[in-house]
């Protein structure tokens, strides 16, 4: 969200960039109005779900009782005290609902925790920690009184390596993104709040996401199969474990706005996985009132938009059904009955920096999960001469601005912004990195800086520092036992990266190693870094990539140098040789028509799809990271459930929010051991890969994160579902099971391989 823009301006920037291009007539435009039709929208009911058809029945009941204007008053956006405010019913007991950001931390508020981003959860492949994730935050939002939290994010997935926002979601994978919007979600809305999986659909990049004075925005051009099978998928799992918003994008498909693309919203969202919900839009998102409404948006932000009196109109005058309208309002008072919102929710505790008001501290022992997390997705990717852990150095070097606290990282502060971001410019913080930019950005009550936790554990063990956060060459001293070297990488909403590495901070790290044989680096960055540059010195000892750690980011890479954690964070995304390495999945589009396109031609091949299929090694793949143990696989058992093997999952009408029950029926059980054969209690992070005929070559199906002690054996069991062993069939629009023999890898990353195995279905029918 955020970032204001004309209408009309843009309208007028349209028109004349239209008669630039040559085109007259939008229907002229290549790939216009290719996104089918598919009306009316199906009317929310419930579904198969008893809550959901208990809060239906509360909230018809109260819309029967609406006049026009206060149905339509439902549905919009009113300025008040959050960032999106709806309309207010108050003889009927509605109240306006508060909407808030971020995906990791109320933005904008005070005795609020700064979370890991998102990225970082993803890291961590740990199924548990996503649900503890969601639950905290969920009781800060609940303590705050907001209503709606926007938060979880699936899109952007990770198409483009440069995208600005790409650390807001899980990682580059729809089978880990997918476990983490399950989990958020469930611990979210566990604490009665609204959740809001966002943004639907192909918001892949921030370059002329919006309509501005170029054009229109970009349109994320993706096929029916690329679509079900990588960017909804995730989607999926967030509206199986209950989600009751969806957010639409701010971006084109198929060259229809996200908000107003029927397709989308009424065929994929609420008839195929029959969504039950309401579809809120992207604040600005909303380009047309009719036909937004008729496509299956229920709430425009944060303003009218479009609607307001004109739905009014729009309904009297018959171009908007009144059962449509009826179904929006019903959709907003449904979720907020299904939540149990009704039932002593506290009141809306939202304010400016600037206003009187009493302290709403809702931080309780988060910190603690915070630090957890921190340690848990930091991915230690080099590690030589036992350079880790540290050994109680008693004389230590630290390098770089990122290891300091930044001047005056709250930009803006209002009750809606004020996030960890300055000047809006990339890398230009100077202090450490906890969070990325702009609406997905949280508002830290304190930072550990990684300085001050190290200077407090070296004092521990007697020591002394030297340090250095501005000199790019600066001076090494030569008695240190380990010099470390903290960079960092910033993106934010609303624009792309232009780079995926920084002169002044490869320069710094490879001035250090020059003089100090034992230069450990520590990258805290919003999504991939390249390290080529000086990866391979030979005084370079150990990387980490510490990802957005939150406010206790000192204390947590502190707990992984010094071995207090042994690591078993896991890349979320592909780390390149080379950027150019990423070919067209580098650069957001950089293309100046009005009606630019985004052509998704490489179908299912993103990161490491892509660079299997295209033989590229990666310098570290997705799903690598070391540990301070080793590990021991063995006894890979594949154990067939007996579960329903036909090829199509049995027919049932789409009200089951998710989409068909049969798609997560568990068709098999594969089984791995995992011993800790080294000289610390560590966890382990197994990772089960497939390969499904007629798919791309291994695609993540499983992952798991145990703890051992040493010598200790666990088994692991990997569930593999319905919709884990099927491909989407675009002729018989259904997920079609797969036969023929399935590879099964089991191993410590893409392409680790420990344990492989054969899976062969036959259709039981
Ligand atoms: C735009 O082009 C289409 C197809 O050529 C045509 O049917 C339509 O009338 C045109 N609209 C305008 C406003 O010229
Ligand atoms: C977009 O167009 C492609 C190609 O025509 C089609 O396969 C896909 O279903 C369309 N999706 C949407 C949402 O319009
Ligand atoms: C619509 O909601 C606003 C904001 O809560 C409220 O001030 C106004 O009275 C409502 N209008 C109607 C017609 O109910
Ligand atoms: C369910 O949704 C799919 C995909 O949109 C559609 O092809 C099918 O006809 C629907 N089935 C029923 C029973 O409505
Ligand atoms: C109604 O539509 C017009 C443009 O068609 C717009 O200027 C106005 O702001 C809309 N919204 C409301 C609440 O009337
Ligand atoms: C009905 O009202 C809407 C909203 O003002 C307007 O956009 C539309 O053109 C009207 N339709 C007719 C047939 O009058
Ligand atoms: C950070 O701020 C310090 C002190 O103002 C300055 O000397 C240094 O050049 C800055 N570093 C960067 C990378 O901007
Ligand atoms: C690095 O060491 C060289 C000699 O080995 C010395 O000339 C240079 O000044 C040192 N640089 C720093 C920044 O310490
Ligand atoms: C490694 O560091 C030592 C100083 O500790 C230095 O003498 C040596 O030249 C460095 N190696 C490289 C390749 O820079
Ligand atoms: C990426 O964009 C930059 C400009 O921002 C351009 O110089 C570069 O050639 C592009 N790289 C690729 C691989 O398209
Ligand atoms: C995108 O695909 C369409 C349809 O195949 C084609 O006409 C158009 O030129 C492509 N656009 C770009 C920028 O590649
Ligand atoms: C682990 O097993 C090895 C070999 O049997 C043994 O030497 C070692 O003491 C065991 N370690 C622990 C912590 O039990």
């Amino acid at each position: 969200m955020m970032i204001a823009f004309s209408i009309l301006g843009a309208l007028l920037a349209l028109l004349s960039h239209t008669q630039a291009q040559g085109y007259t007539n939008a229907s002229e435009v290549p790939y216009y109005g290719l996104s089918p039709p598919v009306y009316p929208t199906p009317e929310g009911t419930g579904g198969t779900d008893p809550a959901w058809q208990a809060a239906y029945s509360r909230a018809r009941d109260l819309i029967s009782q609406m006049t026009l204007e206060e149905k339509v008053n439902v549905t919009r956006g009113h300025t008040g005290q959050c960032v999106g405010n709806t309309g207010t019913v108050s003889h009927l007991g509605i109240p306006p609902l508060c909407f808030s950001d971020a995906p990791d931390g109320i933005r904008g508020q005070e005795f609020v925790s700064s979370f890991p981003a998102q990225i970082m959860v993803g890291a961590s492949f740990d199924r548990d920690l996503m649900y503890r994730y969601g639950k905290a935050l969920g009781e800060e939002y609940r303590g705050k009184g907001i209503n709606s939290a926007l938060l979880p994010v699936a899109g952007p997935l990770g198409r483009m390596a440069r995208g600005g926002r790409n650390w807001e979601g899980f990682g580059a994978d729809p089978y880990l993104s997918g476990a983490g919007m399950e989990g958020v979600v469930r611990g979210l809305q566990d604490q009665g709040v609204i959740g809001t999986a966002k943004h639907f659909l192909l918001n892949e990049q921030e370059f002329r996401r919006n309509p501005g004075e170029l054009g229109e925005s970009m349109s994320s051009n993706a096929d029916d199969r690329t679509i079900h099978e990588l960017y909804a998928f995730p989607f999926m799992d967030a509206l199986r474990a209950g989600v009751a918003s969806v957010m639409c994008s701010y971006q084109r498909v198929n060259n229809s706005y996200s908000c107003q693309n029927s397709k989308l919203l009424n065929g994929i969202l609420k008839t195929e996985l029959g969504f039950q919900g309401f579809v809120v839009s992207d604040w600005g998102g909303q380009h047309s009132g009719v036909a937004s409404a008729n496509a299956g948006l229920d709430l425009v932000m944060p303003d009218g938009g479009y609607w307001g009196d004109n739905m009014t109109e729009a309904v009297n005058n018959g171009s908007v059904a009144d059962s449509r309208l009826n179904d929006m309002a019903a959709r907003i008072v449904a979720a907020y009955f299904y939540l149990d919102q009704d039932q002593g929710y506290p009141e809306t505790g939202v304010y400016t920096y600037d206003e009187q008001h009493e302290i709403i501290d809702v931080r309780s022992d988060h910190a603690t999960l915070i630090r957890e997390i921190g340690g848990a997705g930091t991915v230690l990717v080099k590690n030589t001469n036992n350079a880790l852990p540290l050994k109680k150095p008693r004389y230590l070097d630290v390098f770089g601005y990122d290891a300091k606290l930044p001047a005056s990282p709250w930009a803006n502060p209002s009750r809606f912004g004020g996030g960890y971001e300055v000047n809006f410019g990339w890398n230009t913080l100077n202090g450490t990195l906890v969070t990325g930019g702009g609406s997905g950005s949280n508002t830290p009550t304190y930072v550990v800086a990684p300085f001050h936790a190290l200077q407090d554990r070296v004092l521990k063990d007697g020591g002394m520092m030297r340090w250095d956060f501005d000199e790019v060459n600066p001076l090494v001293y030569a008695n240190a036992e380990a010099c470390i070297v903290f960079i960092n990488a910033y993106a934010s909403e609303s624009f792309d990266r232009t780079t995926l590495q920084d002169d002044f901070s490869d320069e710094l790290v490879h001035n250090v190693a020059t003089n100090c044989s034992n230069t450990i680096v520590v990258m805290h960055d919003a999504g991939i870094r390249v390290v080529d540059s000086w990866i391979d010195h030979p005084n370079i000892t150990a990387v980490v990539y510490a990802m957005l750690p939150g406010q206790e980011s000192g204390n947590a890479i502190v707990d992984v140098l010094y071995g207090n954690v042994s690591p078993s964070g896991r890349l979320p995304f592909t780390v390149a040789k080379k950027e150019s390495d990423y070919g067209h999945l580098l650069n957001s589009t950089i293309s100046f028509a009005a009606f630019p396109q985004q052509n998704f031609t490489e179908g299912l091949y993103i990161d490491y799809r892509y660079f299997d299929k295209h033989n590229i090694t990666p310098r570290y793949e997705f799903g690598y990271g070391l540990s301070y143990s080793t590990f021991a696989y063995g006894n890979l058992e594949v154990i067939a459930t007996g579960g329903d093997t036909s090829e199509y999952p049995p027919r049932v009408p789409n009200v089951t929010q998710g989409g068909n029950a049969a798609l997560w029926e568990v068709l098999y059980n594969v089984s791995v051991s995992v011993t800790n054969t080294g000289e610390v209690a560590a966890h382990e992070v197994p990772q089960l890969y497939l390969q499904v005929p007629n798919a791309p070559e291994w695609q993540l199906r499983g992952f798991d994160r145990v703890f051992l002690r040493c010598n200790e054996t666990k088994t692991v069991v990997f569930p593999l579902t319905r919709r884990d062993l099927s491909i989407w069939d675009v002729v018989k629009q259904d997920w079609k099971l797969q036969r023929g023999d399935f590879g099964v890898m089991v191993g410590a990353s893409s392409r680790d391989v420990r344990q492989v195995a054969t899976i062969r279905i036959s259709y039981n029918d």
